[in-house]
């Protein structure tokens, strides 16, 4: 069973449908009708706020409403800088009677990693300077020093958080469609928790709503708190025994093992641990979703996902879980750890021996593995005499015989 998030489930379809900051979405649609009277002067809008406030949602909706094409590159993707050079192509080149209009969308400019892009600032200016499309591009921290020059070149437009007066019909109406009961200080709260940032709190929803199709104060109180460390089984056992969001999301607290640590314990044990098939697969599938936002942090350096993905390894797999285990049932230690520890001892051994072998042979260490390995591997199969031989002449017989033994050996 897949569930579709809400974020996705109710994103706007039109800026319309974007709650609050009503005056600055109006400012930002002027600004965009504005181009049909040819380029205004600020040819690019710094559109800025805290995290999950709407930015991307009323980009994309604006783009939507006309039938625009909406390019959209993540600033702080890893090979922005190639990416960068491409939209600057595509915001250069003049449209056609017949084409369709378009939106530029540089997304989480104040994330781009000047040390692994350090032209991305200048050209992004460039891109501004001589583009034929509205640009927007996204921040949360408009005051980073990095990105300080691209500020002055843009027209700002800021988003605030979510207050009561706009969140509050935003999170009805959706609870409403979704058959959920909530009182009003429940959502007072959570609002106030999680500082409007309406995509948080839709997952908190979803996740609390899961288990309890009436929300009260209580469970949203639920949601917060912390204290201290604890061994790595007593954060699980609290984790797979939590009946309450708070104390699973609690348990991370008391924790100090590393967080992708943590997703591999939890991942390995779930399967022991949950006794219901039906619930097992809820847990799995919080995990997989979990996982994904690790690889997207990873990727893009989106430290503002951190959150939903602890919330779904820990809150999400609690509240799958729902019946107990009859006995009891020890905890496992993570294969994944187990055989990242073997493979890097096996990367060591391999580095020992081309190293050897480099220093014999007058080439790289990167071309010893590539030319002799093979080659090695081959002659240790089929001729395991002349292999002892060159082993022992390269000076590299014991981390050879290591690897190739290992190699040979079927993955268990
Ligand atoms: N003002 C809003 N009205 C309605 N839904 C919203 C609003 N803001 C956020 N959301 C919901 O939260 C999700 C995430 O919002 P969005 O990606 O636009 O936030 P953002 O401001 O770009 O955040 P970030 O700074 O983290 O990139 C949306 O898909 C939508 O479901
Ligand atoms: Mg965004």
């Amino acid at each position: 069973m897949s569930v579709e998030p809400w974020t996705t489930k109710y994103r706007p379809r039109t800026s319309k449908d974007v709650a609050g900051n009503k005056t600055a979405i109006e400012k930002l649609r002027d600004w965009v009708e504005s181009w049909s009277k040819g380029r205004p002067s600020k040819a690019a809008v710094l559109l800025y706020g805290p995290a999950g406030v709407g930015k991307t949602s009323v980009t994309e909706a604006l783009a939507r409403e006309r039938g625009w094409d909406l390019v959209e590159i993540n600033a702080s993707d890893k090979r922005s800088g190639d990416i960068l050079a491409k939209v600057a192509g595509l915001a250069s080149t003049q449209s056609t009677l017949f084409s369709k209009g378009r939106l530029i969308l540089l997304d989480e400019v104040d994330g781009i990693n000047l040390r692994a892009d350090q032209g991305a600032v200048a050209t992004i200016l460039q891109i501004i300077k001589m583009t034929q499309y509205p640009l927007i591009l996204t921040a949360n921290d408009p005051w980073d020093p990095k990105t300080r020059p691209l500020r002055e070149a843009c027209l700002q437009i800021e988003l605030k958080r979510l207050g009561v007066r706009d969140g509050l019909p935003l999170l009805r109406n959706i609870l409403n469609q979704e058959g959920v009961k909530a009182n009003d200080d429940a959502l007072r709260l959570i609002l106030d928790r999680d500082r409007g940032d309406i995509r948080s709190i839709l997952n908190d929803m979803q996740l609390l709503s899961s288990r309890n199709r009436s929300l009260t104060v209580d469970d949203i109180d639920l949601l917060s708190g912390r204290d201290r460390t604890e061994s790595i089984f007593e954060v699980l056992r609290i984790i797979f025994n939590s009946r309450t969001t708070a104390s699973a999301r609690r348990a991370l607290s008391i924790s100090d093992v590393d967080q992708e640590m943590l997703f591999q314990w939890i991942f390995e044990n779930a399967p022991y641990q949950i006794p219901k098939p039906k619930e097992l697969e809820e847990a799995m599938s919080a995990l997989a979703e979990s996982d994904l936002y690790f690889g997207r942090i990873k990727k893009t350096q989106s430290w503002h996902l951190l959150s939903y993905a602890l919330d779904l390894m820990t809150a999400g797999v609690a509240i799958a879980k729902q019946t107990s285990l009859s006995g009891w049932v020890p905890m496992r230690f993570p294969q994944k750890i187990s055989s990242m520890s073997r493979t890097r001892s096996i990367r060591d051994t391999r580095k020992k021996a081309a190293a050897s072998i480099g220093v014999r042979s007058h080439v790289s260490v990167r071309r010893a593995q590539q030319l002799y390995f093979p080659l090695l591997r081959f002659i240790y199969e089929h001729n395991p005499d002349e292999y002892e031989r060159i082993a022992v002449s390269l000076d590299a017989k014991e981390e050879l015989d290591d690897l190739l033994s290992n190699e040979m050996r079927p993955p268990n």
